[in-house]
């Protein structure tokens, strides 16, 4: 089919190279010329395992291409993704204003019947706004069809979590956008759900929602274990082995942080508040996650006492493993806190630390992560890479002038760093 993407960051450009690689024709439009042209040229403005193979080989076979010309792309495709930002304001409302300009774009290009579908993180009554306003701003006397396809991917794992959806949401007004929709859904045999558009557009808000209770729900059991001599990893795992409950989003951390999460949450509190409900229980997922940021740093001034002068060694600067995003990552804030404190910081991460450059600055980055304790007074771990639990703890005890670890991520055995003669604290254990 032939599909035009609008908005290539973390969400379109992977669903713009799967669905290229499925056999499908696309277009992936970005406003952003500086984007455009390292696209254009070869080049992968983001990192996510997989991606960079994946849209090399489908620009190869002619099947995926860039452009920052919108209505380019509208004039050569059936099906039309919105994939742009919907950023927070300082409300904790959505700012729509990028889903709204795109609208008017698509409007004025659209010469004959399309199917504009949303990707896009929206409220709940977004698609009819959509569909208002295309109505409003088209000249030419074209019929068009609003769908809601949220999408759920994890940075991270994207590519493999577009190749392989736990299941497709469409969600229409009519039933004729779907025989499309299936089509381009087809290849990846997953199931898919048809919907009304609020029901798709809510199914996004409410699982995102539920995802963040469930780590919070973890956080407040990690702070009963620390104060019992528990062991939260052992309650995670007894109680994931429950089929109803599952056992992933139960890792116990200094909290969760990311571009989706937090402002998913405040969105849906703000919306239900618009509609007169208050959502006390996600106040509530809230206020547990910044509360996990304030103990961990309370661990680490109740261990080191006066931060001012002393250097900290942070490994991690991701939002999570995998990524080089670092929007609204918990591992900056909690460096932007450290430094609040006085405390001079070495930072590494094994793929973050251009886009950390921006948010984060007067620290040390060190390209090796062997070498981040050197010279410190304490480490401190604030993203889940894998290749941290590589890290040579032998050097890392003789390089701290005391070997104090702060794990905020769980990723070694408490008993063994303990034999290895580490101050080691984590989370919940
Ligand atoms: N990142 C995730 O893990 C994830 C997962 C699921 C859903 N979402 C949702 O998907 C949407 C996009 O998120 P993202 O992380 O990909 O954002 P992003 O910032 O990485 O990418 C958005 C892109 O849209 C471009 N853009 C903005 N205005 C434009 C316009 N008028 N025309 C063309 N391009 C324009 C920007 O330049 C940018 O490249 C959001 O609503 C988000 O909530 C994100």
């Amino acid at each position: 089919m032939k599909l035009t993407i609008i908005g290539t960051g973390y969400v379109g450009l992977v669903t713009g190279a799967c669905f290229a690689e499925v056999g499908h024709r696309v277009i992936c439009v970005d406003n952003d010329a500086a984007k455009v042209k390292t696209l254009q040229a070869g080049g992968i403005p983001i990192y996510e395992p997989g991606l960079e193979e994946m849209v090399r080989r489908n620009v190869a076979a002619g099947r995926l291409s860039f452009t920052n010309d919108t209505a380019e792309g509208v004039a050569n495709s059936d099906v039309i993704f919105l994939a742009v930002p919907t950023p927070p304001q300082p409300d904790g409302s959505v700012d729509l204003s990028f889903i709204e300009r795109v609208a008017r774009e698509i409007a004025g290009a659209m010469t004959t019947y399309k199917i504009i579908v949303d990707k896009s993180t929206v409220p709940v009554q977004t698609g009819d706004k959509v569909a208002e306003t295309i109505k409003r701003y088209c000249k030419a006397k074209v019929e068009f069809d609003v769908v809601s396809n949220p999408e759920f991917l994890r940075e991270g794992f994207a590519v493999e979590d577009l190749m392989k959806p736990d299941r497709i949401v469409i969600g229409v007004k009519t039933q004729r956008p779907v025989p499309a929709m299936k089509e381009v859904y087809q290849p990846f045999n997953a199931p898919i759900i048809v919907t009304d558009i609020n029901s798709a557009e809510l199914i996004k808000h409410a699982s995102n929602s539920f995802l963040a209770l469930k780590i919070s729900y973890i956080n407040a059991i990690s702070v009963i274990c620390e104060a019992t001599g528990a062991n939260v990893q052992e309650v995670a795992n007894g109680m994931g082995m429950d089929e109803r409950i599952g056992k992933r989003f139960l890792n116990a951390s200094l909290g969760f942080g990311g571009s989706c999460f937090p402002k998913d949450l405040s969105a849906f509190i703000k919306i239900a508040e618009e509609l007169r409900y208050d959502f006390g229980l996600l106040k509530e997922v809230q206020r547990i996650n910044s509360g996990q940021m304030d103990r961990f740093l309370k661990k680490i001034i109740d261990t080191l006492w006066v931060l001012k002068g002393k250097k900290i060694g942070v490994l991690g600067l991701a939002f999570k493993q995998n990524t080089d995003d670092v929007r609204m990552s918990p591992a900056i804030e909690l460096c932007h806190r450290l430094q609040k404190e006085g405390a001079e910081l070495r930072v590494h991460d094994p793929k973050a630390m251009d886009k950390a450059k921006a948010l984060l600055k007067d620290v040390t980055y060190v390209d090796e992560m062997n070498a981040v304790a050197d010279g410190c007074d304490a480490l401190v771990i604030a993203t889940e890479w894998e290749e941290f639990k590589q890290l040579d703890l032998e050097r890392a005890r003789k390089s701290l002038s005391h070997p104090i670890l702060f794990d905020g991520r769980n990723l070694f055995d408490p008993a063994r760093m303990e034999q290895l003669g580490f101050i080691y604290k984590s989370i919940g254990r």
